[in-house]
């Protein structure tokens, strides 16, 4: 999908798919997105919510920016009804605080992660 500077690069729902389910194992979302600084609208979300639940795939989804919103609303794709058990939230301390240099980010989700043989 090409994304277009004049909708603000935002995704348009009907145009997200997955081309090859059977060799996903994950959806990876920028959300705030860099560098194009699009936050993803709710439909956006719940498009990708549903493709996860329908071929069980977990979303890790990098909200390194959500306190960099200056217009529209962030929504974390794991706030959406049910999603908690299938998203990984993925956070940096370099931006939110200016810590760059300390390498610190965490991961935040289920115990038991989707897919992941090494976490249970
Ligand atoms: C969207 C996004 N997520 C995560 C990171 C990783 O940040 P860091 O490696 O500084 O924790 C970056 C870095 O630029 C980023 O742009």
């Amino acid at each position: 999908m090409q994304l277009k500077q004049e909708n603000g690069f935002q995704l348009v729902p009907e145009e997200i798919e997955i081309k090859e389910p059977k060799r996903t194992r994950a959806i990876i979302i920028d959300n705030p997105a860099n560098p194009t600084g699009a936050v993803y609208s709710k439909k956006v979300l719940e498009k990708i919510a549903g493709l996860a639940i329908e071929n069980d795939l977990l979303i890790l989804s990098d909200e390194a920016y959500e306190k960099f919103v200056y217009k529209g609303k962030h929504i974390s794709i794991s706030s959406l009804n049910g999603m908690q058990d299938y998203v990984l939230t993925l956070h940096s301390f370099s931006k939110t605080y200016g810590m760059a240099g300390f390498r610190v980010g965490y991961a935040a989700g289920p115990k038991k992660v989707r897919g992941c043989p090494f976490v249970s």
